[in-house]
């Protein structure tokens, strides 16, 4: 069973990210995508609204498991789920220079080689953080996110579940 890990922090998970995760599937029989929780970072959703997005848009792919990856070491993630490789898509040169240094450290630490993916030409630009500025602003964001992600960045019916409460 030839497993990688695909992490980040998916808040959210965009089209880019999707594209890397099915190619990365179909390299490998397993793909964990694993959703990271850093603490000194502020995300704009919950752990639980980041897997709950990744998992919906992801459920009708096989061979693709959506995982929290915790707050520690993501060598240690992949040496326990017995993975062999991390994917990453790379959109610049300036991404291989930050990915690069990580996958060098990974590779010391656990033994875990990175396999980086070339982005697709019209997902070069996408990041979380343009997706969420311009869905903030009031911009069109729908051909960048899956369904369940734009719901949630229009603030639709299922950001904020209404907690049912009973009739007395
Ligand atoms: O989507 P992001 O925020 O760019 O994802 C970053 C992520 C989760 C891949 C990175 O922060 C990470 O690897 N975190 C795990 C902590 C860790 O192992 N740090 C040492 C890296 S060599």
């Amino acid at each position: 069973m030839r497993r990688a890990v695909c992490p980040g922090s998916f808040d959210p998970i965009h089209n880019g990210h999707l594209e890397v995760i099915a190619r990365a599937s179909g390299l490998f029989d397993e793909v964990i995508v694993a959703v990271s929780t850093n603490y000194a970072k502020k995300y704009r959703f919950t752990l639980a609204e980041r897997l709950d997005m990744a998992r919906t848009t992801l459920s009708a792919l096989s061979g693709i498991i959506v995982e929290p990856m915790g707050d520690g070491l993501l060598s240690d993630f992949c040496h326990e789920r017995g993975a062999s490789a991390i994917v990453k898509g790379l959109r610049s040169s300036s991404d291989f220079d930050y990915e690069l240094p990580m996958a060098t450290m990974n590779r010391q630490l656990s033994g875990v080689e990175t396999v980086f993916l070339p982005g697709e030409s019209r997902y070069l630009h996408l990041s979380s953080t343009l997706i969420k500025e311009v869905a903030n602003l009031g911009g069109d964001v729908n051909d960048y996110v899956p369904r369940a992600v734009f719901r949630r960045l229009r603030g639709g019916p299922d950001t904020h579940p209404t907690p049912v409460v009973p009739r007395k």
